[in-house]
């Protein structure tokens, strides 16, 4: 007797310059998916994984060539997939994962300047067809986030950059949300709080 294949669950990503917030929301959205029943694997990015969370460390910490950056974001993302990823979404788990290859062409492409067609490669050789169902897009004036970001906690290498890279980080973002419109939504994260988590509510209830 054939055994009925599981429904593959669904790939959600969040993006959005450090200090848009994006973060915050996670626990709402784990919640209203829980409360539909499904199985949600919270993760990350870089990271997810041991291996690509000692990766972590060291992108977020150690300055290097922005091409070394992003072969070793596409390290962590391929052992992440392939351990993470791939078996959640096979046994119909969602997937909920703070930044994916969004984040790669933002920060290594747009803000550092890495060619996109290089980038566009890695995708391909790591990710094959996969590709997010849904991606969140935080959005906020760059003077919003860098104020945001003026916190206790001491700042990583990218939270340390200027207004120009912010700009051109913000900008990069917003071109992949066009570039993409079937799976983005963008959402204007320079409002209050509670009305940020209703319109995060609304848009996950239809996936
Ligand atoms: P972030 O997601 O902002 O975590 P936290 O809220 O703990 O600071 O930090 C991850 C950083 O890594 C962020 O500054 C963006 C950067 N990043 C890239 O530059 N490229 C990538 O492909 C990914 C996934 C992240």
């Amino acid at each position: 007797m054939a055994i009925a294949s599981k429904k593959r669950g669904k790939f959600i990503t969040l993006e959005g310059m450090d200090g848009a917030g994006k973060s915050t929301h996670i626990p709402t959205i784990i919640a209203a998916l829980k409360a539909r029943g499904i199985e949600v694997v919270s993760t990350r990015e870089p990271g997810g994984t041991r291996l690509g969370e000692q990766l972590r460390a060291l992108l977020l910490h150690d300055a290097m060539h922005a091409e070394t950056e992003t072969l070793l974001m596409f390290a962590a993302r391929r052992e992440h997939i392939e351990t993470v990823i791939t078996p959640a979404l096979k046994r119909g788990a969602y997937v909920l994962s703070d930044r994916f290859t969004d984040a790669t062409y933002a920060y290594q492409c747009g803000a550092k300047g890495v060619s996109a067609s290089k980038i566009k490669q890695l995708e391909k050789w790591v990710q094959g067809k996969l590709q997010p169902d849904l991606t969140l897009l935080f959005d906020v004036p760059v003077e919003i986030s860098m104020k945001r970001l003026i916190t206790a906690r001491e700042p990583d290498k990218f939270e340390r950059e200027d207004a120009k890279f912010f700009e051109k980080l913000r900008s990069a973002y917003l071109t992949r949300a066009e570039e993409n419109p079937t799976r983005f939504r963008v959402i204007d994260a320079n409002q209050a709080l509670d009305k940020v988590k209703v319109i995060v509510e609304n848009i996950v209830s239809t996936i």
